[in-house]
């Protein structure tokens, strides 16, 4: 068991912190292709409705879990319900953080291979092949992907075990304002290129008929649980070196207007400039690595542009890999006699070795298939569209059924305001029902 327990220098520190671990690669690589692929404009509605009735209502909810416990992960259950089974909620999120990690630290890896490469010129000296072949050559490589994911991993093992303030605060509070002033440039370079305005249209405008097709409401639903980060106790987690004094209304909807904003803005950067040169938007998951940088080589002042959005790839990933990580060393440190130092190698090296397959997935082990996806899209797909979403309505029934209300209103901060009552039943029905009606409807039992 540890000491003294850390705690955030600030309530700016915290927020910061938090919109680090919401914003990731969640909002730039898997947001763009992820509307992308499911119409655009149609897309955008149905995921704004699912962050503002279901993911803003937990995400409140596991701050108020984990600052009233103020321990890791487990303990925001074990300290309010003593000897009772709702612990394994907890490990859910400690294990679920842990494998997202292992195979979002391989794409994080990808884009800091794209970024060194811009930045020395390797990367445009491939383009004569055009980039579909460069970057299948590169991610089925059997050993080039495992290297990158690992480059990524020490990086945020470094700062992970610099500790709450002097690590993962600090670099929060130099990364996320630079982000933020990033994207715009992104964005408003791109409203600049002729034919923009068709980007902005598929963004903005919705072509209804997609609303008929029912994968799109799983695909909003996942995409709004990953982009939050919301499931997966990295709230909880933060929450816990909170200070009382902190107000979890104003904080939880810094975190939630941000998050979405950041998506937004990044497809903003994104789809005007994938209209503007004639590029599909439906690429998938390669659009960041393929379609992208044919953009970039074929704008002008790409070599510049380019990097930077790479940049940004890497710098938004690092922040959100530093809260994955963050919740099972907190657990560690929790939980055993090492420190923090200590906690994060174990866990780090782990978690290496674990994503191993998925960052050969398209190499050596690419024959490995489950229901027509390599590993790592598999692996992917099932956390964010099932197990966040389970592990979501957990986190519902708990502060909205086991706690009693009153409880549950002091612990969000919203005793005595008619706000408290909407979120409370947010919670208690419409975000368990809405998540069950998108699941059951997903896998055509309705
Ligand atoms: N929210 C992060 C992103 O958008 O990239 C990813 C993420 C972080 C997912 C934390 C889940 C999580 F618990």
């Amino acid at each position: 068991m540890s000491g003294k327990r850390e705690q955030w220098a600030s309530g700016h520190g915290f927020v910061l912190a938090t919109i680090g671990a919401a914003v990731g690669l969640g909002n730039i690589w898997r947001f763009s292709y992820v509307a992308g692929e499911n119409g655009g404009g149609a897309f955008l509605i149905i995921y704004l409705l699912c962050v503002v009735f279901v993911g803003a209502s937990i995400v409140f909810a596991e701050m108020a879990l984990g600052r009233q416990a103020s321990g890791d992960a487990v303990a925001a259950f074990e300290n309010s319900s003593p000897g009772s089974r709702w612990r394994y909620a907890g490990w859910v999120g400690v294990i679920g953080s842990f494998l997202i990690l292992s195979y979002y630290s391989v794409i994080a890896g990808w884009a800091l291979k794209y970024l060194v490469g811009g930045l020395t010129g390797i990367l445009w000296l491939a383009a004569g092949e055009g980039f579909g072949g460069y970057f299948n050559r590169f991610i089925s490589n059997p050993g080039e992907p495992v290297a990158w994911q690992m480059a990524m991993l020490a990086a945020t093992m470094f700062v992970v075990a610099g500790g709450v303030q002097r690590g993962i605060e600090a670099i929060n509070r130099i990364l996320m304002p630079l982000l933020a002033l990033f994207v715009v440039g992104l964005a408003a370079y791109a409203a600049t290129l002729p034919g923009s305005g068709a980007g902005w249209r598929f963004l903005f405008v919705p072509d209804w008929s997609v609303l008929l097709q029912r994968e799109v409401y799983i695909a909003a639903l996942g995409q709004a649980f990953f982009s939050l980060g919301v499931g997966m106790a990295v709230f909880i987690t933060y929450a816990s070196y909170m200070t009382r004094e902190t107000r979890i209304p104003l904080f939880g909807s810094a975190i939630i207007v941000g998050d979405t904003l950041f998506a937004i803005v990044a497809g903003l950067a994104i789809f005007p400039a994938v209209f503007a040169f004639g590029m599909n938007p439906e690429a998938g998951p390669q659009l960041a690595f393929i379609t992208l940088p044919q953009m970039f080589l074929a704008m002008p002042g790409g070599e510049f542009v380019g990097p930077l959005f790479f940049a940004l790839l890497v710098a938004a990933a690092l922040t959100s890999m530093i809260s994955l990580l963050e919740v099972p060393v907190a657990s560690v440190v929790h939980r055993t006699r090492l420190n923090r130092w200590g906690a994060t190698t174990v866990i780090g090296v782990a978690v290496f070795a674990v994503g191993i397959p998925s960052a050969m997935s398209f190499g050596l082990l690419s024959g490995i298939q489950i229901s027509g996806r390599g590993l790592l899209d598999f692996i992917d797909q099932t956390v964010s569209n099932y197990v966040l979403p389970l592990a979501g309505i957990l986190i519902c029934v708990y502060v909205g059924w086991r706690w009693d209300r009153s409880t549950a209103l002091s612990a969000a901060d919203l005793a005595g305001k008619s706000v408290g009552l909407i979120w409370l039943w947010l919670l208690r029905l419409v975000a368990p029902a809405m998540i069950l009606l998108i699941l059951f409807d997903s896998t055509g039992a309705l």
